[in-house]
Order: C-alpha cells, then sequence, then structure tokens
C-alpha cells in the first residue's frame, strides 16, 4: 500500500511541479559518452556481435585522463545492473565513479550493454520493432551465455591479453555467474571477478513488490503473451517524469522516499543533487523476461535455468524442472562485496552464495550498516567504504 500511495503522490504532486529545474549538475541531459568525453576522458564506442545475433554497443575509456596509451594496460570489464546500462559506472563523476578511477589508475575500461537496453538494440537479422517476441525472448540467462562471452572474446582481441578483470553490479553479478558455471572455459580468462550485490539465491527476499509478483508469475507470463509485452513498458517515461520531477529541490523527501523502496534506504550516502544524472539514463530498456526469472527465483528457491513449465522443461532440458546453475564449476577466483541493508540482494543471501563458491578471493561486508542496494554505485564515501578495498583485491591478481 506504502508503494502505491508515495506513486500517486508523486503523480499529483508532479502536475504542480512539473518544470521547475533546479540541480546543477552540468552532467544531467548526458549519456554514457557525453558525460565521459565533457571530463575531459577519451571515450570509444565498440559493437559487439554475440553468437546469436544481437548487436551491443560498449563503452571503452582506453586510459585515464592525463596518461596516453602507449603503455599496455590490464582490460577490466564493469557489467550493469537490471534496467540500467553503462552509465552506472560514470554518473557519479572523476574520483568516484569506477569507470573513471580504474582509468586513472591504469585499466583499459570496458563500460557493458546487456542486449535490449538503451545502447544495444540492433541484431543482424531480427528488427527490434517487427520482431519483438523474438528479439526480447531473453532474460538474464542469455546475457550471461552469450552477451558476456561474445564481449570477453571481443575484449581480449582488442587489449591483446589473454585474461581480463571482471566488475559486475546485481544483475551484472548473476550474469558472470551464469556464464562462469554454464561455460566453464571463460574460467581461465577472468584473473578475479569482483561481485558488487551477487543476486542469485533469494530465499530471504522481503521486498514487497518483488516477492507479490513472484507469487503470480504465471499469470505475468500469460499476460504478457496476450498482450503481446515483451519489454517492460513506460520505462522511458518513467525516467523523463523522475528526472523533472526529482530535479526540484521541493520534491527530494519525495524522492528519497521512492528510492528507499528501491534496493533499501540510506539517506545520508545518497547524494540527491546526483539524482537526476542517474535519472538521465537509468531506468534503461530490458526484456520483461528478465524479471521473470528473478522472480520465478524467489518463487521457487535455488538458483535455476528459466522454468518454462514442465512440458516445455522436458523438451529443452529434459527434466521436469530447470537445472540448477553448478556453482561449483566457476574456477575463476571471486570476489563478493555485499551490504547489511541492502533489500534486493540480502546479506545472508549473498553469505549462501559465497558458501557455494569454490574460490572465494574475498568475502566483504561492507562495514556500514546502511550500505544499500544503490550504494555500490552511488554511494558518497564508496570510494573509502568498497573501492579502495576491491581495488587492492583486483591487484593480487
Ligand atoms: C592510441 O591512440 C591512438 C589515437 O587515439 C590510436 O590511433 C592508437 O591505435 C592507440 N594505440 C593503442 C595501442 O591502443
Ligand atoms: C579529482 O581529483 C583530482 C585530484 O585531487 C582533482 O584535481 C580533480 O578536480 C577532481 N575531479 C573532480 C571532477 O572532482
Ligand atoms: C543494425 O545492424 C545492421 C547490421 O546487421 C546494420 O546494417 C544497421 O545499420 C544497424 N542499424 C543501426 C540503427 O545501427
Amino acid at each position: 500500500m506504502a508503494v502505491q500511495t508515495k506513486l500517486a503522490t508523486i503523480l499529483f504532486l508532479t502536475s504542480i511541479f512539473y518544470g521547475h529545474e533546479v540541480s546543477t549538475d552540468s552532467d544531467v541531459g548526458l549519456n554514457t559518452v557525453e558525460m565521459i568525453e565533457k571530463h575531459g576522458y577519451v571515450c570509444e564506442n565498440h559493437d559487439i556481435t554475440t553468437e546469436d545475433g544481437y548487436i551491443l554497443t560498449f563503452q571503452r575509456i582506453p586510459h585515464g585522463k592525463n596518461n596516453d596509451n602507449s603503455t599496455k594496460r590490464p582490460a577490466v570489464l564493469l557489467m550493469h545492473g537490471l534496467i540500467s546500462s553503462s552509465a552506472d559506472y560514470v554518473n557519479m563523476g572523476p574520483n568516484i565513479s569506477l569507470g573513471y578511477i580504474l582509468a586513472d589508475i591504469g585499466y583499459d575500461v570496458w563500460l557493458g550493454n546487456a542486449r535490449g537496453n538503451a545502447w544495444s538494440r540492433n541484431h543482424t537479422t531480427l528488427d527490434i520493432e517487427t520482431d519483438a517476441e523474438k528479439f526480447f525472448d531473453f532474460s538474464w540467462h542469455e546475457i550471461g551465455y552469450y552477451d558476456l562471452a561474445a564481449a570477453i572474446d571481443y575484449i581480449l582481441g582488442v587489449n591483446g591479453d589473454d585474461s581480463l578483470y571482471y566488475i559486475g553490479h546485481s544483475q551484472g553479478t548473476t550474469s558472470f555467474m551464469v556464464l562462469a558455471s554454464t561455460r566453464p572455459e571463460y574460467n581461465s580468462k577472468i584473473k578475479v571477478a569482483s561481485l558488487m550485490g551477487p543476486a542469485s539465491f533469494m530465499d530471504h527476499q522481503r521486498t514487497t513488490l518483488l516477492v507479490v509478483l513472484s507469487k503470480y508469475v504465471n499469470e505475468l507470463e500469460k499476460m504478457i503473451k496476450k498482450y503481446k509485452i515483451y519489454e517492460i513498458p513506460f520505462l522511458e517515461q518513467i525516467r523523463k517524469f523522475a528526472s523533472d520531477f526529482c530535479s526540484n529541490a521541493d520534491n527530494i523527501e519525495i524522492c528519497e522516499d521512492v528510492i528507499g523502496l528501491i534496493g533499501g534506504e540510506d539517506k545520508p550516502q545518497f547524494d540527491f543533487e546526483k539524482f537526476p544524472v542517474i535519472l538521465t539514463n537509468a531506468p534503461s530498456n530490458a526484456a520483461l523476461k528478465q524479471f521473470l526469472h528473478y522472480a520465478q527465483l524467489i518463487q521457487n528457491g535455488g538458483f535455476s535455468q528459466y522454468d518454462f513449465g514442465k512440458d516445455k522443461n522436458n523438451e529443452i532440458y529434459g527434466t521436469d524442472t530447470p537445472p540448477a546453475y553448478d556453482l561449483s564449476k566457476i574456477s575463476a577466483p571471486v570476489a563478493v562485496y555485499y551490504g547489511k541493508n541492502d533489500q534486493l540482494v540480502p546479506y545472508l543471501d549473498a553469505q549462501t552464495v559465497i558458501k557455494k563458491l569454490g574460490n572465494v578471493a574475498n568475502d566483504y561486508l561492507v562495514p556500514y550498516d546502511l550500505f544499500d542496494h544503490l550504494d555500490f554505485l552511488f554511494a558518497k564515501d564508496v570510494v573509502n567504504m568498497l573501492y579502495l578495498e576491491l581495488l587492492k583485491v583486483m591487484q593480487n591478481y
């Protein structure tokens, strides 16, 4: 109920305040490339084609602001979460966001964009509009199995090294675990994977909206077929509306409350001047199946492949229920970072996945009790609370 009330309040108040823009942050309104270039860094777009025909556009920051590209740099791939994009890793600007920090301390930085998001909406044979049903027939399973595999091979081809560093947030951790468990040959191409908010086991999930949604996952699937909704709807409208609304200082409290509904509440660490910057590019587009697959995990327990129902499961997997991802196949070193106040990836579920991983490079509960799901990217003090630790561990590999 609280959610609906707050959303209704927002809709009402927008009609009054619409149009007042007060945020002065100069990154408002810019996409990933424009932000990076504005801050004086080189940014390249790279098109990567997957085995199943999706054309993904990744951004690369080949070197730091004040250094050239003559020295050989280790590659690092950063992968965003659900309904998000490469902007996650540059939104907070230089000295805070990982994209810039990694470039400045000597890495060849690659910012991923999963199939279907704002950057990755082309395909070698499918048209995103006329073939929408086929185009959006994927979950984070395919993002891990195809997108990450193609990206890693492409990046290593350009960089020249035979392995790279991986960093993922939320769905970016899920897709990594999919890849490394279903295509174990990719483990040797990973120096160390840093997983921030490892979304996999959902036994302690209490986020009201997700839990309710998961109860109706079968009905939702039928509706999607009936109404031909393949992509998560209204994201662009939500983005435009929220970035206008939350640019107005008078509305900050409401925006704070709504943010709190997503993944936890940590007002002391959230920089509300940055809110309109974040909302310029998020939420980004995604397939409804990505949501449904997470909802299935809440409903069914465990960390398993997509559940198509008994008949189709038998056809595809040869079993009534979908197979669990076998995390013991992940041999690459994996460092896990998690927050005490993360409502989307509760710390008890993070500890479950750590127990199943064979090669744990770091088990790090961020030492700050309010640390929530968005703090991994946007906390004011994220460098001191998390990134120094994460970078130190990377340097051991
Ligand atoms: C360095 O940058 C220049 C100009 O952007 C480019 O032509 C060259 O290929 C780059 N070299 C390497 C090793 O990436
Ligand atoms: C980042 O830190 C450097 C060195 O302290 C400083 O010169 C620069 O202005 C900072 N950049 C931003 C955008 O805050
Ligand atoms: C989509 O990809 C095809 C190649 O398969 C290319 O010819 C076309 O220009 C691309 N469209 C856009 C909008 O980039």
